[in-house]
């Protein structure tokens, strides 16, 4: 099988990492990587805002918590409220929040989802783990959470497509369940 087939197959959502760091240079290549992930009509309008250090991701996450809690934005009201909640449940060093601007891309879930994709593929490629973290979409524009985003050089256009949390995994879990009949073939 060829090396790309067997990566495809082989990466895993990677829940727990070690302590180790990711080099500059593992973390360079993955965002470059993700540079060449297919967009509608090769707008590649999107940013990745990396939120580097577990104190950087821990403000991260006071304020998804806080977002959660505001009038309009509650679909994840009761699961952010706890106390135990937090995004960053794996203690991921790296946070990568991909956004795409509202403005620019005529596709801008499809055009965030394949950067994502290429982004956990290529950290995979690379030995290290990832996991997409998908609590952040909706609260893009609260307007503290927005505040906060802009603080960090998120741009204002953009809306937030879905997170990666990214580090040295610890393991490399089994695949789960995979049904391989998603498709029929005409002719
Ligand atoms: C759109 C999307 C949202 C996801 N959100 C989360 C999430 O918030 N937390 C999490 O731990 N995993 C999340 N995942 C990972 C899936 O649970 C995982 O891909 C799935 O269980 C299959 O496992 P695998 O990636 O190891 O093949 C998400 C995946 C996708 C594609």
């Amino acid at each position: 099988m060829s090396e790309v087939l067997k990566a495809l197959k082989d990466r895993r959502s990677v829940r727990s990492f070690t302590d180790e760091p990711v080099s500059e240079a593992d973390l360079k290549t993955i965002l470059e990587t993700a540079a060449y992930a297919p967009t509608a009509r090769n707008t590649q309008a999107w940013r990745a805002t990396v939120v580097r250090g577990l104190d950087n991701v821990a403000r991260l996450n006071e304020a998804v918590k806080k977002a959660n809690q505001q009038p309009g934005y509650e679909r994840y009201k009761e699961l952010t409220a706890t106390a135990s909640y937090s995004i960053n449940f794996h203690k991921a060093p790296i946070f990568i929040v991909v956004g795409v601007d509202r403005t620019e891309s005529v596709c801008q879930a499809e055009d965030g989802a394949l950067v994502i994709g290429y982004i956990l593929l290529a950290a995979h490629a690379l030995g290290l783990g990832a996991c997409w973290i998908n609590q952040l979409g909706v609260i893009t524009d609260e307007p503290e959470f927005r505040a906060y985003l802009t603080s960090i050089g998120f741009p204002e256009t953009h809306r937030i497509i879905g997170c990666v949390a990214l580090g040295r995994r610890a393991s490399n879990p089994p695949v789960p369940n995979r049904n391989l009949d998603h498709y029929n073939i005409v002719g």
